[in-house]
This record gives C-alpha cells, sequence and structure tokens, in this order.
C-alpha cells in the first residue's frame, strides 16, 4: 500500500497530522479503487479532529494552495497537481425517518467506518508516521473486494433506512464493477425500497446515469426491476416488461431487447446521451400496442409517440431539458428509419431523406440502428449487418455528392422576394420548400444555377412575373 501513498500530498498530511497530533486516514472510493487498480483523482481524508484545520495546515504546507471550506457540512477541500483532496472530521451520524441528512457528532475512525454504505468502501489506510499505509479493514472489505461482493458493514436494514440512495449506490457498484450484491444486502433493497421516496430526483439520476455508462448496463437495470426499484424510478421502463399473448401470437419481451440493445451499443459508444436514447427508443411499444388479426402485433408510430415522451421522463427525473434532450428525441424518432430502408431496395431518395433528417447525428444514429439488432436468427443478423453496410456506403456516397447532412438552401429566400418582387409571404416559404423537395427527390442537384433555374420554372407556373 505504501508505494501507491507517496505523493506529496499524502507526505505533507502525514507531517501535519503528526504534529498536531492527530490520526488521520486516507477512506473510503479511494482505498477501493487503489486496490482495484481503478484510476482516481478524488481522496478523501478523515481525520480524528477538525477536518477543516488540517486541511488549511496542509495548504499551507503545500504552498499557495486555496482552500475551500464548507462550515455547514464541516469539510474542506483543495485540488493540487490534478488531485481533489477532501477532509472532514472523523463523525457518528444519526439519522431521521423522513430525510437523508444525518444529525452528526464527533466520533472516533471506528464511528466513521461504521456509519459508510458498503464494506469495501469502509476501508482505511492510515497516514501517520508511525503507521504509514496500514490498512484498517474492520469489516473484511478486502476479502469483499477480492470475491467481488457488494455487502453493507451493519444490518442492511439500517444501512439502507439511515440512506435510502444507497440502494441505488448497491446496483450502481454492481454494476460498474461486475460485483454480486450479498444476499442479506439484497434482501434489505427489497424490503427498504419505499424509502427510495425520500431521495432527491438528481441523485436517483445520477447514479442511473452511472449505470448507463457501465460496461453492461443490463446488470444495473435488471437489478433494479428485479428488487422492485425501478417502477418508482422509471415506471415506463418497467412496462415494457412481459409477453402478450393472442391467439397463441406473443411478441417480443421488450424490457429484455432494450437491455440488450443498451448493452450492445455500449460495446460501440461511450455517448451517454446515444445511451439513454437506446434506453428509450421503444418506450412507448405499451402505448401503441395493438393485435390485428391479419398481422399479429403491431406498434404503430411508437417512434413518435416516444420522442413526446422523453421530454416528460427527462423532466421528472431532473435530467438536462436542453440539446442533449433534444438529440435524445431525435434519435427515438429516428430509430427506424435505416432498418426500414435497408429492408427495402435502398434508392438515393431515401438517403438523401435520412441525411437531410439526422444531420449531423447521422452516426450515432446508424450505431443505434445497428444496436438494435438483436434477433436470434443468425441469418437474419447478417442479411440486415450487410444492408447496413450498403446503406453506410450510400450515405457517404451521396453526401460527398449532394452535402444534404447541413443542407442549406442554395437560393435564399431574399433571392426569391427580389426575383419575383414579393414582400415576406407564404408564396416564399413554398418556393424554398419546393426546392428543397426536388433536391431531395433528385430533380435538381444541390446546386445554385440549377436550382435558380428551377425557382424560376416554379414561379412561372406560379403566375408569377420576374
Ligand atoms: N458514502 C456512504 N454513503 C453514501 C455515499 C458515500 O457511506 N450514500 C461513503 C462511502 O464510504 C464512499 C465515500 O462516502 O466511499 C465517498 O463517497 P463518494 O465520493 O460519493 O463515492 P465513491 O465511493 O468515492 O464512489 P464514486 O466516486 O464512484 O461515486
Amino acid at each position: 500500500m505504501i508505494k501507491h501513498i507517496q505523493s506529496p500530498v499524502f507526505k505533507a498530511i502525514s507531517q501535519v497530522a503528526d504534529r498536531y497530533d492527530k490520526e488521520a486516514y486516507v477512506v473510503g472510493g479511494f482505498v477501493r479503487d487503489l486496490i482495484l487498480k481503478r484510476p482516481t483523482t478524488d481522496i478523501d481524508v478523515v481525520v480524528v479532529g477538525s477536518g477543516i484545520e488540517l486541511a488549511g495546515a496542509v495548504a499551507k504546507k503545500l504552498g499557495g494552495v486555496k482552500v475551500y471550506v464548507f462550515k455547514n457540512f464541516g469539510t474542506a477541500m483543495f485540488k493540487y497537481q490534478g488531485l481533489d483532496v477532501e477532509f472532514v472530521g472523523a463523525r457518528k451520524e444519526s439519522y431521521q425517518r423522513d430525510s437523508r441528512k444525518p444529525i452528526v457528532e464527533d466520533g472516533t475512525l471506528e464511528d466513521d467506518q461504521n456509519r459508510r454504505d458498503f464494506t469495501i468502501n469502509a476501508l482505511a489506510l492510515s497516514l501517520n508516521e508511525k503507521s504509514y499505509g496500514k490498512l484498517v479493514d474492520p469489516f473484511h472489505g478486502i476479502r469483499d473486494l477480492e470475491a467481488g461482493i457488494i455487502r453493507t458493514p451493519l444490518d442492511p436494514m439500517v444501512t439502507f433506512s439511515d440512506d435510502p440512495l444507497r440502494m441505488l449506490r448497491a446496483i450502481r457498484f454492481a454494476a460498474q464493477l461486475g460485483f454480486r450484491i450479498e444476499e442479506n444486502t439484497y434482501e434489505g433493497i427489497v424490503s427498504q425500497k419505499k424509502r427510495l421516496e425520500i431521495v432527491s430526483k438528481e441523485r436517483i439520476s445520477e447514479e442511473l446515469n452511472k449505470i448507463l455508462l457501465s460496461k453492461k448496463p443490463s446488470v444495473g437495470f435488471k437489478l433494479l426491476e428485479k428488487t422492485g426499484l425501478l417502477p418508482m424510478i422509471l415506471p415506463e421502463l418497467q412496462a415494457l416488461k412481459g409477453v402478450e399473448k393472442i391467439n397463441g401470437i406473443g411478441h417480443k419481451d421488450n424490457f429484455y431487447h432494450t437491455l440488450e440493445v443498451v448493452d450492445q451499443l455500449a460495446e460501440h459508444s461511450d455517448d451517454l446521451w446515444l445511451r439513454w436514447a437506446a434506453l428509450l427508443h421503444d418506450i412507448a411499444k405499451p402505448r401503441t400496442k395493438r393485435f390485428d388479426p391479419k398481422l399479429g402485433w403491431t406498434f404503430h408510430s411508437h417512434n413518435y409517440v416516444g420522442k413526446k415522451m422523453v421530454p416528460k421522463i427527462f423532466n421528472r427525473l431532473r435530467l438536462p431539458q436542453n440539446d442533449k434532450m433534444k438529440f435524445v428525441q431525435k434519435m427515438v424518432e429516428l430509430h427506424m428509419r435505416p432498418i426500414v430502408l435497408s429492408e427495402e431496395e435502398v434508392t438515393d431518395s431515401a438517403i438523401r431523406r435520412l441525411l437531410f433528417d439526422a444531420g449531423d447525428d447521422i452516426e450515432s444514429l446508424m450505431t443505434l440502428c445497428e444496436a438494435d439488432i438483436t434477433s436470434k436468427n443468425e441469418v437474419k443478423v447478417r442479411k440486415f449487418l450487410r444492408n447496413f453496410k450498403i446503406v453506410r456506403q450510400k450515405l457517404k456516397e451521396i453526401e460527398e455528392k449532394d452535402r444534404i447532412r447541413n443542407f442549406q438552401p442554395p437560393v435564399s429566400g431574399e433571392e426569391i422576394m427580389e426575383t419575383f418582387g414579393l414582400p415576406p409571404c407564404k408564396i416564399v416559404g413554398e418556393i424554398k420548400a419546393a426546392i428543397k423537395e426536388a433536391i431531395l427527390e433528385g430533380t435538381i442537384h444541390n446546386e445554385y444555377e440549377e436550382a435558380r433555374n428551377f425557382m424560376l420554372q416554379k414561379g412561372k407556373e406560379m403566375g408569377l412575373k420576374c
């Protein structure tokens, strides 16, 4: 351990703590990640005494380091050589039923370790000179790290009831680290799930984002579903689960299909918002589901209905209502377009329309669509992927030729007004739209001369005079 805590920060903490005769430890996530060899820049230091005082003295020793003090929380932090170092006094906490905010008292290292969420997060490394690098592991956190187990240090009923956010953290760590949640801990989540009500939406979505960004997000979402937390967080996703049968005909289980899509996408993209799009791409299927005796199960317009559901879901989860959300909406709306294209003969005009609608997000859309192929039939999958290759090739060719992706009308509204002596009016818009249509259809090229001639012709047909 000692060789991993050689940064000048640790040395400075050690010397200052000894000078003040205080015990100081590096704790929590830093120690866990050190052992797991995961990169981390967050250092949490616990002092048996005042964290704020120690932070000030260490910063002084390091020279010219600005300390940020949070008096209300009894914490202080500074940044040093790319590290975020936070200091807190060891504490004992007790909780009330209706709040995640504990009543805090000064405590010992043991008290501080007792109040932590999981055994793997309750490890402490001593920073004092005489015991430098000594591991304090009262709950066998190392054993659990090696075995890949998430376990609460105390009775899970207490740990989760104290702070119900930890139920989501357990699932998030299971997904992020590929760990298993120990049985009692798991049962604790199941029995305390109602307590999630007191957790803020912001904290919930922070954990959801971390689950989505993990290597195999389905692990987290399956756990959310099994423990019964999912209906309280994303009831729309829960509603995708299950298979209905009429006349012996069933449809696929859209919950598991969605998770497969998210996992497949995760192999090709780290973009959080594209992963959200994968999670929500079929979200309107339960609402649009019909049984047609001739066609079987249909989900007409689920992409449009889904697009409309996105802002409501994002708003409820306090996710951004900005261009990120608009991107997710666009992906949900367009997610079937390349598939439909690849099933038919790929015409140039269909490719132009797709390029026009997707714009710069065309690559993301193609990645999502490829991930959306989850058939068990290998012949079918191969055929789809082959057709997608053709679509991609055509997209490239047409884009090089026609530059539709960032479409700018080659003839402006001003020029139309000037040519025909028109004031700003509906007709100008109609001519502009007709030029765009002609380019997308392939009647004319995306070029000024052809567009101008087309405009003159159109004006003539409409009885306009130049
Ligand atoms: N902790 C806790 N209960 C919580 C949040 C945090 O007991 N609800 C404790 C854990 O000991 C955790 C430490 O505080 O290791 C630091 O928390 P935080 O920085 O939020 O998480 P990390 O465990 O470092 O992991 P990550 O940065 O991935 O969130």
